[in-house]
């Protein structure tokens, strides 16, 4: 059965694990798996602006022995010069797996009904999975493996609301961490994926709350993550979120209630002096570059993962 990766639940525990201890192979030895060789294509389609997702994935898919296929989204014009199926119909013939960053859930599980190959969430307006995944093999670099990811607490302090905040739910509690998200009124994580990574937490051992001060997240936390308060999409609302949201930006003062040893991630790119300090962002806790780099090897085991089960 053709597997895909939309959302970071789509993988169960053990698959999440065995992707994150490939993805630490992968840093060791970059071309220890090479399961494209041939070449076969995989397609990378962007309809929303990157750099770290283009770049690691355009790369791993050059080191996993393919050819990445880079789609420009405003030439391709998905749903509007041709259906999300037909598009996928045409792709699924021609390259081994497609890799698709776009706006709505919907485009990217239309696309999955209809590919015959896998597709991977690249991020959406919902979910940002394969950060999440180099996120957690961060964690585990520097925790001491991935044995030590069960039972750290991550808060996340911002837009509760946005693809990261929700992939931190479903991804954090599939690896079996204590989920702390700290957002402003309004801004609280959707309640049925709040319900699905309670469920999941259930199994792991993990747990989710969501909390609306930045103090309750971040006391004690192993570790501490941010974003942007303004995701891509949503600039309109860039001055009506600055006040709700300057409680939220993560300082040196956010960062002494966590534990002495707590590290920082953010998925980048960083607004220094918005949601978080230059002195943090560029200080001794902060591991965003080793993060940045995991994007490469995450994805690289991800994408063997997929083909392997294919
Ligand atoms: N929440 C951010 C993540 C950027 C990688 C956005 O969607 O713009």
């Amino acid at each position: 059965m053709t597997r895909h990766f939309l959302a970071d639940d789509d993988l169960t525990p053990a698959e999440q694990r065995a992707v994150l201890e490939l993805a630490l192979a992968f840093r060791a030895d970059r071309q220890v798996r090479t399961p494209l060789a041939g070449p076969r294509a995989v397609a990378v389609i962007f309809d929303k602006p990157t750099l770290r997702t283009q770049v690691s994935f355009t790369t791993g898919i050059a080191e996993l022995g393919g050819y990445p296929l880079l789609v420009d989204g405003k030439l391709a014009q998905i749903g509007v010069r041709e259906s999300v199926a037909d598009t996928a119909r045409v792709l699924g013939r021609q390259v081994s797996a497609i890799v698709w960053r776009t706006f709505a859930q919907g485009r990217l599980e239309e696309m999955a009904a209809t590919a015959g190959v896998p597709v991977v969430n690249a991020l959406t307006d919902d979910y940002h999975p394969c950060q999440i995944l180099a996120d957690l093999a961060t964690v585990a670099l520097h925790r001491g493996g991935v044995d030590a990811l069960a039972g750290q607490t991550l808060a996340f302090v911002g837009d509760g609301a946005n693809n990261m905040a929700h992939s931190y739910l479903l991804g954090g509690a599939t690896a079996g961490l204590h989920v702390r998200i700290g957002c402003p009124a309004g801004y609280a994580p959707r309640a049925d994926i709040v319900e699905r990574a309670v469920a999941v937490a259930a199994g792991t051992g993990g747990s989710v709350a969501v909390v609306d001060s930045l103090a309750e997240a971040v006391a004690g936390a192993d570790v501490v993550a941010t974003d942007t308060w303004v995701s891509m999409g949503r600039e309109d609302e860039a001055e009506a979120r600055e006040t709700p949201f300057v409680p939220f930006r993560v300082d040196a003062a956010a960062m002494a209630l966590a534990k002495d040893d707590a590290i920082l991630l953010h998925c980048l790119p960083a607004y220094r002096g918005k949601e978080v300090t230059a002195d943090v962002l560029d200080g001794p806790q902060s591991v965003v570059w080793d993060e940045a780099e995991f994007r490469l090897h995450a994805q690289k085991a991800l994408l063997t993962f997929l083909l392997e089960q294919g």
